[in-house]
């Protein structure tokens, strides 16, 4: 199924508004994530930390869940943002999450502007490097 074009402005402001209601009393980083399913809906997330620091989830974690939780499909398009409205780039193991969910075509809001996962993630492990 095919997405209408991503509306990046409304990607933004949900990030922010999942930032906002993130669990980070620890980092004091509040991130929220916000992304564009190839049906048309949008999934969202933010962190939530733990006593035990290693064990806190990053907001596109919790994106993954709410996406498969909403209903599956295919990401198309992420913003991710702080709870102040900052640009926030997803963490090198977020960006391989992103890469299973959404694949080389994922549109990725970045400093340097709106780029595709094969760039944010370049020549990344993937399903299809599996056997079989
Ligand atoms: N964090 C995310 O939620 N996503 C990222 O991609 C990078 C980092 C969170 C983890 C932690 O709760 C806080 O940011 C500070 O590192």
């Amino acid at each position: 199924m095919s997405a209408a074009a991503p509306d990046w402005q409304a990607l933004r402001q949900e990030a922010v508004r999942a930032a906002q209601l993130a669990y980070a009393p620890y980092s004091g980083l509040q991130v929220g994530v916000a992304g564009l399913v190839d049906d048309g809906r949008l999934v969202t997330g933010c962190n939530v930390e733990n006593a035990s620091y290693g064990l806190g989830l990053c907001a596109e974690c919790t994106m993954a869940g709410q996406l498969r939780l909403s209903g599956g499909g295919r990401l198309v398009a992420v913003a991710c943002r702080s709870g102040a409205g900052d640009l926030l780039m997803p963490c090198g193991r977020c960006r391989q999450i992103l890469f299973e969910l959404g694949g080389a075509s994922c549109l990725v809001d970045t400093p340097s502007g709106v780029l595709p996962m094969s760039q944010v993630l370049p020549d990344a492990f993937g399903p299809a490097d599996l056997p079989g």
